[in-house]
């Protein structure tokens, strides 16, 4: 397979693009808060990890052999400045299986801009690299992380208890997802 869009994308309201090296300051406002990485898998982080990450971020922009991941930078249309972060990745590349995520600045919290941003993460992995199912996962404390797989139209498949120990507690996770056809069929509705 090879998925590589032209970039940027765009939704009504937001601009997806690549990440660069200089958006490490604004990458590093939100990834170092202990809110926005309390049901993260990482603790808050350090400047320098955030550059190590975007370092390695920088040309994750396409998806060819499984395991490929596509890591976004999210703006709005109105001004240029890094509000969160996508994912896209080719998990199963025989079985087209895609998974997303998404990171968002508290400061852009509650105004849709998740579920926006994630409608296109679905297009872009049905549409764009012809993906079979796609799925997410998130804590099942994180209410407004699976709030925004509901409004995308991703199942609850899966409850997953106490299945690793994290930061200290026994983990529950929450598995969503979608098929080609069921993401088609509400399209139309
Ligand atoms: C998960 C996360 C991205 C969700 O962000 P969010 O702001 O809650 O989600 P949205 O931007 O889609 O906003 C949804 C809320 O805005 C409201 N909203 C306002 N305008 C809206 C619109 N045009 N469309 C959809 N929702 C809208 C919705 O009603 C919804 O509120 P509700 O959940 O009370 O019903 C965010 O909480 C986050 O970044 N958390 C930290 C990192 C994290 O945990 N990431 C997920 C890891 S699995």
């Amino acid at each position: 397979m090879v998925y590589a869009p032209r970039y940027p994308i765009e939704t009504d309201r937001l601009r997806l693009r690549p990440f660069t090296r200089g958006d490490v300051d604004a990458v590093f406002a939100y990834r170092q808060r202990a809110d926005v990485a309390r049901y993260l898998s990482d603790g808050p982080m350090t400047r320098e990890s955030v550059a190590e990450a975007l370092q390695m971020r920088v040309g994750q922009e396409a998806l060819r052999v499984e395991g490929d991941k596509i890591f976004l930078a999210v703006e709005t249309k109105e001004r240029s400045g890094v509000i969160g972060e996508l994912s896209l990745i080719l998990r199963d590349e025989a079985g087209r299986q895609g998974e997303i995520g998404y990171i968002l600045d508290p400061g852009y919290h509650g105004q849709g801009y998740a579920t926006e941003a994630g409608a296109k993460l679905l297009e872009m992995g049905f549409d764009g690299a012809g993906l079979h199912r796609i799925y997410a996962r998130c804590a099942a404390a994180n209410h407004a992380s699976w709030r925004v797989m509901e409004r995308l139209g991703m199942r609850r498949e899966a409850h997953f208890r106490e299945h690793a120990f994290v930061k200290g507690a026994w983990d529950e996770e929450f598995v969503y997802a979608v098929l080609e056809d069921e993401w088609r069929t509400a399209e139309r509705r």
